[in-house]
């Protein structure tokens, strides 16, 4: 992305910060286990969002780096940041074209739902740079629901979001990727890699539903222009008219990660 272009998350920043899910603290455990994190650490956090990697791994490290070209969806980070009384964060607006060997040496660099926002193989290499001996990279991901997921209640919010929108994305449910991620770690000089998978239950509430919609960069409140307002009150009254009291769904959070 260049420098010039409009975030494609432009409008989801607050939805984003107030209802996109962390990934929860047995995948932060995990890596602060398998990349021995403590206060001499240096994290990087590349396409931070709205924190919700950066924030958590900050209490397990000595310092933070987080960085995302979106500069509204950083100053989300940084109120998180200081909700949580964090003070060890460094913020840069700035993409994966902007890494540079001065910014590490980092114990471990996460992305979180964002690799795949990058130039991957030159951003690879970069890192490769910037990470210490015995550090890594670590990919994070959930899948993301309104296309991916599998359930009914789920079905409906894809069918009314496109009535509403030209350019959805097909609903497929869960997909495998062609160009795996962890062969590509691999080929770019990273070891060790492995592949851990964390599953878990989650629960929305109609509030919840209405904000993860909004916080996707498809279904921003940008894209529904004038219609915004149409579409949230027709979401809301069909998902009350499924008479649910919570909305679950089984979820599946992975990390890729492997050393140098
Ligand atoms: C789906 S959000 C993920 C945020 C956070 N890491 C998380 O896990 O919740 C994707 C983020 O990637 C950022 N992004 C987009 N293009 C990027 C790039 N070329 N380099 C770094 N970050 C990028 C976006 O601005 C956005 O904040």
């Amino acid at each position: 992305m260049s420098e010039t272009d409009p975030s494609p998350f432009a409008s989801t920043e607050a939805y984003y910060a107030a209802y996109r899910p962390g990934y929860g603290d047995d995948v932060i455990e995990y890596l602060c286990e398998r990349f021995d994190l403590d206060e001499a650490a240096r994290v990087l956090d590349l396409g931070c969002g709205a924190g919700q990697i950066t924030v958590p791994i900050a209490a397990h490290a000595g310092e933070v780096v987080g960085m995302d070209p979106n500069e509204a969806m950083v100053r989300e980070a940084e109120k998180r940041a200081a909700a949580a009384g964090r003070e060890n964060v460094e913020w840069i607006v700035g993409s994966d074209a902007d890494l540079r060997p001065e910014l590490g040496p980092f114990r471990l660099t996460t992305m979180g739902r964002s690799f795949h926002w990058m130039d991957q193989e030159k951003t690879l290499d970069s890192l490769y740079a910037t990470t210490e001996p015995g550090g890594g990279v670590a990919l994070l991901g959930d899948e993301e629901w309104v296309t991916r997921g599998t359930e009914a209640w789920q079905d409906d919010v894809y069918a009314l979001a496109d009535e509403y929108l030209d350019d959805l994305p097909e609903r497929t449910g869960p997909i495998e990727y062609d160009d795996p991620w962890d062969e590509l770690l691999a080929a770019h000089g990273f070891t060790d890699v492995e592949t851990a998978v964390f599953e878990s239950e989650r629960e929305w509430t109609i509030d919840g539903v209405v904000g993860y919609v909004f916080s996707l960069s498809y279904c921003s409140p940008e894209t529904f222009g004038e219609e915004r307002e149409a579409f949230e009150r027709d979401l809301r009254s069909r998902l009350r008219e499924r008479d649910e009291e919570v909305f679950t769904e089984d979820v599946t959070r992975t990390t890729i990660a492997g050393r140098k």
